[in-house]
């Protein structure tokens, strides 16, 4: 990292802080010593100008439309590699040789059962609960059926523990999905590939043979890969910051699904789906978009905007066209929702409130409408998503356990309450 500095003056002190440049992207300003030598915190709720880590897995230039892997590009690895190989990348940095591929895929397919006590476990939930509810609860479960890879000091436990994870999720989600809809639970099988067991786990019935799609597997496949891991988000952050306490990764992973459950983040995918619905037909596009503008309506486009995209999201383009694939194999000539959709981007787009405010589909945009043409409910496709980001939660943990320097994450605050004051007695209050 190249050695600038800058300084900053409060008062009558003056303090240096070093600046430090990454390989891409923006510098950063070290303030570890402010408080010591100003007595002053930052403040920046939100965390908009503030970098919580260094990492080297995920790289996004919001204001391009960039999103690399490791340095790949996102558009290269959905078009040429499938989701294991990205996960791979994700979490050992670098891509596979075929021989490196073949075993982890081998691995990843023999760890994809659960302890069969587990659906003992799913008996205690209500049937209509909702996936998401049950995934939370189900994840953080783990830590109390596989004790032997908690301990997070040792690196082969680590190992196990997250492949493990990437292995499990698909089963744990699928299970939720059928318990959901009260079908027997599917075991996975290990002659087919990842996407194609997810698909078969939801789908397939004991009363007869289930064929998966190739077409359908490998969009599925390639929404995962979409999913994967996306830097410092809110999910990915709360990982994070329950890994700096020493947690072990099962429950680390479950409050990255608590986190992702909330439609601002990954929950918008099935809020947007809903929102389509809502607006029906073309016609009824204003008046949403009106809503959206006012201030005093709490109602978002939702699917629309992004924390750190000021431009396309890469991964929306991959999805329009994902979606326009699975619609044409599915036989489904015209979606009304499809039509809304991209009738609601085309407006948004030419909006000067959208324009000035460089809001654009994100992600969550037209997943949805994929997701439901391939026979998900709407409250199954946040849980694919923590299907599919559960590699970049791991990847990121990992980096974060790993790096010498890391403490545990602990935030100041800006104290606006009431001063010290005595407790009076309650018959003088
Ligand atoms: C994901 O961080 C990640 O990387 C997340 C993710 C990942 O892969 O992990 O990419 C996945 O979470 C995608 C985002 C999914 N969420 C949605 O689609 C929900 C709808 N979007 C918004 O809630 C919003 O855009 C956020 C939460 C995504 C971003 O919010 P910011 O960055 O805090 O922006 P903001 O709320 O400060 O909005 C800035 C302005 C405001 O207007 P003004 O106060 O300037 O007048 O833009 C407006 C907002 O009101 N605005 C919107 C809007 N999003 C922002 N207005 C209408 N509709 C929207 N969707």
């Amino acid at each position: 990292m190249s050695a600038k500095s800058g300084s900053f003056k409060i008062g009558d002190t003056t303090v240096d802080m070093p600046v430090k440049s990454g390989t891409i992207g923006p510098d950063v300003i070290d303030i570890g010593k402010l408080y010591n030598e100003t007595g002053c915190f930052t403040f920046d709720p939100g965390f908009l100008s503030t970098a919580a880590c260094e990492s080297k897995i995920t790289y996004i230039d919001g204001d391009e439309g960039i999103l690399l892997h490791r340095g790949y590009p996102i558009e290269q690895l959905a078009d040429h590699g499938d989701f294991l190989e990205t996960c791979y990348l994700l979490l050992y940095g670098e891509l596979p040789t075929s021989a490196q591929k073949a075993e982890f895929d081998y691995t990843v397919t023999r760890h994809t059962m659960v302890h069969d006590q587990m659906s003992r476990f799913f008996q205690g939930f209500r049937r209509d609960a909702h996936p998401m509810a049950v995934m939370v609860g189900a994840v953080g479960a783990l830590a109390a059926f596989y004790h032997d890879s908690t301990d997070i000091n040792d690196p082969t436990q680590r190992m196990i523990a997250s492949i493990r994870m990437v292995a499990k999720m698909p089963t744990l989600a699928a299970m939720a999905y059928k318990y959901n809809i009260g079908q027997p639970f599917v075991y996975p099988k290990n002659d087919l590939d990842y996407a194609s067991n997810f698909l078969r786990m939801c789908f397939a019935v004991p009363c007869e043979d289930y064929k998966v799609n190739p077409v359908l597997a490998r969009a599925l496949d390639r929404i995962f890969t979409l999913h994967a891991d996306h830097e410092q988000n809110a999910s990915t952050s709360t990982v994070r910051l329950a890994g700096s306490t020493g947690a072990n990764p099962f429950a680390c992973i479950a409050a990255g699904i608590a986190a992702l459950w909330g439609p601002a983040h990954g929950g918008a995918n099935e809020i947007c789906l809903k929102m389509l619905m809502e607006i029906g037909t073309v016609d009824r596009i204003p008046h949403f978009i009106a809503r959206a503008k006012d201030k005093n309506d709490p109602f978002r486009l939702m699917g629309f905007g992004h924390r750190v995209y000021k431009n396309f999201d890469p991964r929306a383009k991959i999805m329009h066209k994902t979606c326009h694939e699975v619609l044409a194999e599915l036989g489904i000539k015209d979606d009304p929702l499809l039509d809304v959709a991209m009738e609601l981007e085309r407006i948004a787009l030419s909006d000067p409130y959208f324009v000035e405010r460089k809001l654009y589909p994100n992600v969550d945009f037209y997943s949805g409408i994929t997701l439901k043409a391939m026979g998900f409910p709407t409250t199954m496709f946040t849980a694919l998503f923590a299907v599919a980001r559960t590699v970049g939660w791991i990847a990121q943990w990992t980096e974060m356990i790993g790096d010498p320097h890391q403490k545990i994450g602990r935030p100041r605050q800006l104290y606006t309450g009431a001063p010290h004051r005595d407790y009076p007695p309650i018959g003088k209050r």
